[in-house]
C-alpha cells in the first residue's frame, strides 16, 4: 500500500469505533480529513461531531455531519485523529497542522482516543526519527504572540534550537513555535515543563492525554496497537 492508501486504509478502520448515536470528536490533518470523508459515507454512526480546528468544522459542515462543541457534548464517545510521531507507549506528538491547542482539548475531553497514522509515524522514541523527519520531528508550541521571544529564550536555555512558523496564527490566533533538538526521555515531565513556561498555552507532546489505540497502515494492512501492560 502507499503512504495515501495506508491513511486511507487506517481512516476507515476507524470507523469500527463508532457506535450509531455517539458523537465523535474530530481531528485536523490529512489522515483526519480522510476520516471525514469516511463520516461522509456513513453519516447514520454519528449524531454529532466536535471539531478541533475551524478547517474540520468547515469539513464536517460539507459531509453534511451536525457540528456541536463541548458545551452541548462535554464528554464525547470517541476522538479520531493523526499524529506526527507515535512511541510504543502511544505518546504522541502532534501539532505540525498548527492545530495542537484544541486537539488536545477535544482529545482530554474524549472517552477513547483513536490514533491514525501510516506506518512512516512510529518512531522507538517521541525524539526518535520518523519518515518525514530522519533527525526528530520538532514540538510544536502554541504562544500568546507577544510572549514568542521570552518562550524562544526560555526553551533555548533547555537546550531547544526554535522555528517561528512565519505568518501564520492558530484559531485561536497564536503564533506556534517550532522547537527541535530536546531531548525527550520523560516526556511527561518535559510536557508539563513546556507548558508552565509563561506564554505558552500547549505544547504538541501528548503524553498526559496519550492515544488509548492506535490503528497504523502498513504495507501488509491495518494492525492495531494499545499500550504496553
Ligand atoms: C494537526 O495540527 C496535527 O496534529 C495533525 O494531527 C498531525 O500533524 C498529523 O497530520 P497528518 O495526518 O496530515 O499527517
Amino acid at each position: 500500500m502507499t503512504r495515501d492508501e495506508q491513511k486511507r486504509a487506517v481512516a476507515e478502520a476507524a470507523l469500527g469505533y463508532l457506535t450509531p448515536g455517539d458523537t465523535v470528536g474530530v481531528g485536523t490533518g490529512s489522515t483526519a480529513a480522510l476520516f471525514i470523508d469516511q463520516l461522509a459515507a456513513h453519516p447514520e454512526l454519528v449524531a454529532a461531531a466536535v471539531p478541533s480546528s475551524e478547517a474540520t468544522a468547515a469539513a464536517l459542515r460539507d459531509a453534511g455531519i451536525r457540528v456541536v462543541g463541548l458545551d452541548e457534548v462535554p464528554a464525547p464517545a470517541v476522538y479520531v485523529d493523526g499524529a506526527d510521531v507515535v512511541d510504543p507507549e502511544l505518546r504522541l506528538i502532534k501539532g505540525a497542522g498548527g492545530a495542537l491547542v484544541r486537539e488536545k482539548i477535544v482529545a482530554s475531553a474524549s472517552r477513547l482516543f483513536v490514533c491514525i497514522v501510516d506506518e512512516s509515524k512510529l518512531s522507538p522514541r517521541l525524539d526518535g526519527p520518523t519518515g518525514d523527519h530522519p533527525e526528530g520531528a520538532p514540538v510544536p508550541l502554541a504562544v500568546v504572540p507577544m510572549a514568542a521571544p521570552l518562550v524562544s529564550a526560555r526553551v533555548r536555555a533547555l537546550g531547544g534550537s526554535v522555528a517561528v512558523r512565519p505568518g501564520y496564527l492558530t484559531d485561536d490566533g497564536l503564533t506556534v513555535l517550532d522547537v527541535s533538538g530536546l531531548t525527550l526521555d520523560d516526556p511527561a515531565r518535559r510536557e508539563v515543563a513546556l507548558d508552565a513556561i509563561p506564554g505558552v498555552v500547549e505544547n504538541g507532546i501528548f503524553a498526559g492525554r496519550r492515544a488509548d489505540v492506535v490503528l497504523v497502515g502498513s504495507s501488509t494492512g491495518v494492525q492495531t496497537l494499545e499500550p504496553p501492560v
